[in-house]
């Protein structure tokens, strides 16, 4: 895939999965999947910038995945407090600006804090948006874009019948951004298991039979000229 440098889309979604497996597969505990998941995080967020992707949507952690074993949801955690640190430490250069996607007040508060401070760090940054969707789901995310409404609705700052798909999208997490045009899932599993439910509504699927720790900037590449291949139609003909 050397040289072949087909211009990336506008907005990739990655779903990081098989860190368990991979795990599995190298005898050890999940937690060390994790890690060398969040490890290949580092590379491919900085290879995707590099190559000029403007919005990266990275699922991080399901708000499904608050039933996993104690263990395993603490680990995550310790994970996500380390990233996060290293992010404010030796990320800030990288011109990329991090958001948080998901309902992060249900975190401790000392990683709500580094959210916060992340968040603020980056808001000047012009690069490449980076969403983290934590406490992530897309069931979540359209129930609270509704209420939001219907609370403004009851106190009188809008109508219903000014509700249209555009001013909807407005109180989704990610207001403002384009919607995804290829979303990745590596591990094997075809779904979509509650990702960006409203935004994919158009996007590209990539699956690939690879575990997340062992996909390489060359797999997000081969994804890239997989999307070229396809044919947009968008109902149209
Ligand atoms: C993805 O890897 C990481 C998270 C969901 C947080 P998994 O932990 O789901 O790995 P598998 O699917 O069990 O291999
Ligand atoms: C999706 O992976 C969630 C994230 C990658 C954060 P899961 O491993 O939780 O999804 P299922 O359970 O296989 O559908
Ligand atoms: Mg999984």
């Amino acid at each position: 895939m050397q040289g072949v440098a087909l211009p990336p889309p506008a907005h990739i979604g990655i779903i990081m999965d098989g860190n368990g497996r991979w795990a599995k597969q190298h005898f050890q505990p999940r937690s060390l999947g994790h890690r060398a998941g969040a490890q290949n995080f580092r590379t491919i967020t900085r290879y995707a910038s590099r190559i000029g992707v403007k919005y990266l949507t990275i699922y991080a952690f399901s708000t499904e995945n608050w039933t996993r074993p104690a263990d395993e949801v603490g680990a995550l955690m310790r994970l996500f407090k380390d990233y996060l640190q290293e992010a404010l430490r030796d990320f800030m250069d990288e011109n990329i600006r991090v958001r948080f996607i998901g309902d992060v007040a249900a975190f401790s508060p000392d990683l709500q804090a580094l959210i916060a401070e992340v968040t603020q760090a980056s808001a000047t940054k012009t690069g490449m948006v980076l969403n983290l969707a934590m406490n992530y789901g897309g069931r979540a995310e359209i129930v609270e874009a509704a209420k939001t409404f219907a609370q403004k609705v009851e106190a009188g700052a809008c109508h219903s019948q000014d509700l249209d798909e555009t001013l909807f999208e407005q109180y989704l997490y990610t207001a403002g951004q384009p919607s995804p045009d290829l979303i990745i899932r590596p591990s094997g599993e075809q779904r979509v298991s509650n990702f960006l439910l409203w935004q994919c509504a158009y996007a590209e699927f990539v699956f690939f039979d690879i575990l997340w720790p062992d996909f390489k900037p060359e797999d997000l590449d081969r994804a890239i000229a997989i999307y070229h291949s396809r044919q947009r139609r968008f109902g149209g003909v």
